[in-house]
């Protein structure tokens, strides 16, 4: 079979998922180890069995929606390649908002917090951003914790970022200028009617309890004892949660900044840690 046959062959089969061709061609392309524009150029070469029938067996993975990703091992944020696996949540370009906000943010040598990093792609990208700046980042996920680690040294960032398996906050001494995350905030009640791809993610990266607010309530309670006196804390949202995550935040924080992303959807809240004085 010529790859521009299984090509064919392939889009057909994988007709029910998003981008059928791009697909295909991905798959062949990491198959073979090939860069996609030379199966193009060799659009008639011979496909040898051992490929093929690895490039079918993918395709038919691919058609029960088990996402790109996680077949390839990689994925790409904010311009950057990154390790990403199984049992670890995929970066999305809604976060990279988040990036471009915390970079603009940054002085020079601050320190930041980033909670619940997954594959580690918010330090990763500002840092090689930030080339003074610093960053702590736990995760309780340790395959998540495990593939952080890959990124950071595959970007050779060890030197400016600690990481901790930890439930929210790390176990340091320490007060931070700016605290982050992107934390799981999908109510329990809409897990089952998310797209058949997300269903493949680990749960715990998704559900944020009943309301979607576990998480941020947690992280509100607890940022004040991290954060120097006004820093701040950006946090990535959805509308279905920000008027609850707006009402535990107003306590302690003043609300300075809601951001909207590409699709006009509030997606990024950020909070200035209350004075003595406020
Ligand atoms: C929505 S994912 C975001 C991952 C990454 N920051 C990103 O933007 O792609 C949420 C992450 O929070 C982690 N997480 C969930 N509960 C946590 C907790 N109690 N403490 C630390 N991390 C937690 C999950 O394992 C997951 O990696």
């Amino acid at each position: 079979m010529r790859i521009a046959e299984a090509l064919s062959t392939a889009r057909k089969k994988l007709s029910s998922v998003d981008s059928p061709t791009l697909s295909a061609e991905i798959l062949l392309s990491y198959v073979l180890s090939c860069p996609r524009h030379r199966l193009i150029t060799e659009r008639d070469k011979e496909l040898s069995p051992g490929d093929r029938e690895k490039f079918f067996q993918l395709v038919e993975k691919r058609v029960t929606h088990f996402p790109l990703q996680y077949i390839t091992g990689k994925t790409e944020f904010y311009g950057t390649e990154l390790r990403v696996q199984e049992g670890v949540f995929i970066p999305r370009p809604e976060t990279e908002l988040l990036v471009e906000e915390l970079i603009k943010m940054l002085n020079k040598e601050d320190t930041f917090l980033d909670i619940g990093t997954g594959t580690g792609c918010i330090p990763v990208a500002v840092l090689m951003n930030k080339s003074a700046a610093f960053c702590f980042a736990t995760d309780i996920n340790s395959t998540a914790l495990q593939v952080a680690r890959e990124n950071i040294r595959m970007h050779r960032l060890e030197e400016r970022c600690q990481l901790f398996e930890a439930d929210i906050f790390p176990p340091v001494d320490e007060r931070f200028d700016i605290i982050v995350s992107n934390p799981p905030y999908i109510k329990t009640s809409s897990i089952a009617s998310l797209q058949e791809e997300v269903k493949y993610e680990p749960v715990l990266s998704l559900d944020g309890g009943e309301t979607g607010l576990d998480a941020y309530r947690r992280i509100l309670s607890g940022a004040p004892m991290y954060l120097r006196e006004r820093g701040y804390l950006l946090l990535e949202t959805d509308p279905s949660v920000l008027t609850g995550l707006l009402e535990l935040a107003r306590n302690s924080f003043k609300i300075l900044d809601i951001k909207r992303d590409i699709q006009g959807l509030e997606r990024l809240v950020l909070l200035e840690r209350k004075g003595s004085s406020d």
